[in-house]
């Protein structure tokens, strides 16, 4: 059988070690594939990185409107990010009847409907292994290999950036910024890092996994986002203390509430057991925990990013389009696991809405019938203490640092409780506020 020919947009550190990886074992996968898969074009900005990445007959262009127009390309791979003109290009690359591969996590959280939409009115495959997790076999996981289960919860470490100064931070008992500078300086964090540190990236990434996992629509506007940027070491040290690892964590769950099926999708730092295998996933490494009725719990573990890991997903998901593109397109496997007409409208629920425990930090005058206080507004909230700490901090013994943590509430609850709390006389400053996960 002739190779299918495969269009690149981009020619970045993914792009070039999907080149590398294609060439490198092209027998392999050719012998997977049932047939040949070559690099026909690649649109590059600047030509000159094409240089002893791509081999002679490949054609370099610089305009990647050539790539999704050229007849004989099948599969367009986009990885250029953003989502201005890799919308515009995708868009094009499925009316034109071509099959599309990206790694874009912002563009389909964002525009992932209407693309899939596209998809499907063409009868084209938009393939996203790498745009979750890197390396981790995610999707297929979830879209395939769960495919028996009713999925009830995802909880992943899954931006890199944020795990690894997470990690500087607890190990060497250094300050968020601090950490930031080392993981520049290393090449982790991108010069701008806000999507990273702001926890949008993860965001991106847990978006697509709950459509996935639960047959909805991608609704990253309904996802609540907040990052590690305000988060102080003294919290990772008593978390330490209390037994817990502090994570950013995309979480994805089905819950009731009122009696009602509701969704809760939320990226934040969260405090998780320091007994569960997924809160030793140290370093830019990432982990994803999967609960669901059949299996129970699973954990996928790998690398998040990186040029060959990233292109180890890029090239599955080439290899599934080669092995599928002369199927009937209704007999493919759904984009977003379900068929598409039959996903839900299970309502994305408000932050006030979901359940967990929490963290507090309360920073109080050091007299007497303080704790007594404290622990008076929590009971008249109906919120049950599970730990209490209280240390003096060396800076000044006339204050105390009281950490509490709590067993399950609304979050609706605990604010309006932290609210009581900061009106104390007695209370310096905001309580900081985590939120934790058993995960059990
Ligand atoms: N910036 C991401 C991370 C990698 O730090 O994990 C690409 O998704």
């Amino acid at each position: 059988m002739k190779p299918i020919k495969v269009g690149l947009i981009g020619l970045g550190v993914v792009g070039a070690g999907t080149y590398s990886v294609l060439e490198r074992n092209a027998e392999e996968i050719r012998r997977r594939a049932g047939r040949a898969i070559e690099i026909a074009m690649v649109a590059v900005r600047n030509p000159a990185r094409a240089d002893g990445v791509v081999r002679a007959g490949c054609e370099v262009v610089t305009d990647p409107n050539l790539v999704v127009n050229h007849p004989d390309i099948e599969i367009v791979v986009e990885l250029i990010g953003g989502c201005d003109t890799a919308r515009e290009l995708i868009m094009k690359a499925i009316a034109n009847g071509k099959h599309v591969v990206t790694a874009n996590k912002a563009l389909l959280a964002l525009h992932g409907n209407e693309i899939f939409a596209a998809a499907q009115e063409k009868g084209v495959m938009v393939a996203f292994e790498a745009a979750v997790a890197g390396g981790i076999p995610i999707i297929k996981a979830l879209r395939e290999g769960l495919t028996a289960n009713r999925i009830e919860s995802i909880a992943g470490i899954i931006n890199g950036t944020t795990n690894f100064i997470l990690s500087e931070m607890r190990d060497k008992g250094i300050d968020f910024a601090t950490a930031l500078k080392e993981a520049q300086a290393l090449g982790y964090a991108e010069a701008d890092p806000t999507f990273d540190i702001e926890g949008v990236d993860a965001a991106h990434k847990v978006t697509i996994m709950s459509a996935i996992a639960f047959g909805i629509p991608v609704q990253f506007d309904k996802a609540y986002v907040e990052g590690i940027s305000k988060l102080q070491a003294v919290d990772i040290r008593y978390a330490e203390q209390l037994g817990y690892r502090i994570k950013l964590l995309g979480i994805a769950r089905r819950t009731v509430v009122g009696g009602v099926e509701g969704i809760e999708l939320r990226v934040h730092p969260t405090l998780i057991p320091a007994k569960r295998l997924i809160a030793n996933v140290e370093g830019a490494m990432n982990a994803v925990m999967v609960q669901a009725d059949a299996v129970g719990t699973s954990l996928y573990y790998g690398k998040g990013a990186g040029a060959e890991p990233t292109a180890s997903s890029v090239i599955a998901d080439l290899v599934d389009i080669t092995r599928l593109a002369t199927a009937d397109p209704g007999n493919r496997v759904p984009h977003l696991a379900f068929q598409p007409n039959l996903l839900t409208d299970v309502a994305i629920l408000p932050m006030s809405e979901i359940t967990t425990s929490y963290y507090l930090r309360v920073y109080v005058k050091n007299r007497l019938g303080v704790m007594a206080d404290l622990t008076r507004i929590l009971a008249d909230a109906r919120i049950s203490i599970d730990a209490v700490l209280q240390k003096e901090p060396a800076e000044n013994a006339t204050r105390l640092d009281i950490v509490m943590l709590t067993h399950q509430t609304q979050e609706k609850n605990i604010d309006a409780a932290i609210a009581k709390i900061e009106q104390m006389e007695t209370v310096v400053g905001h309580v900081v506020k985590i939120r934790l996960e058993s995960l059990s």
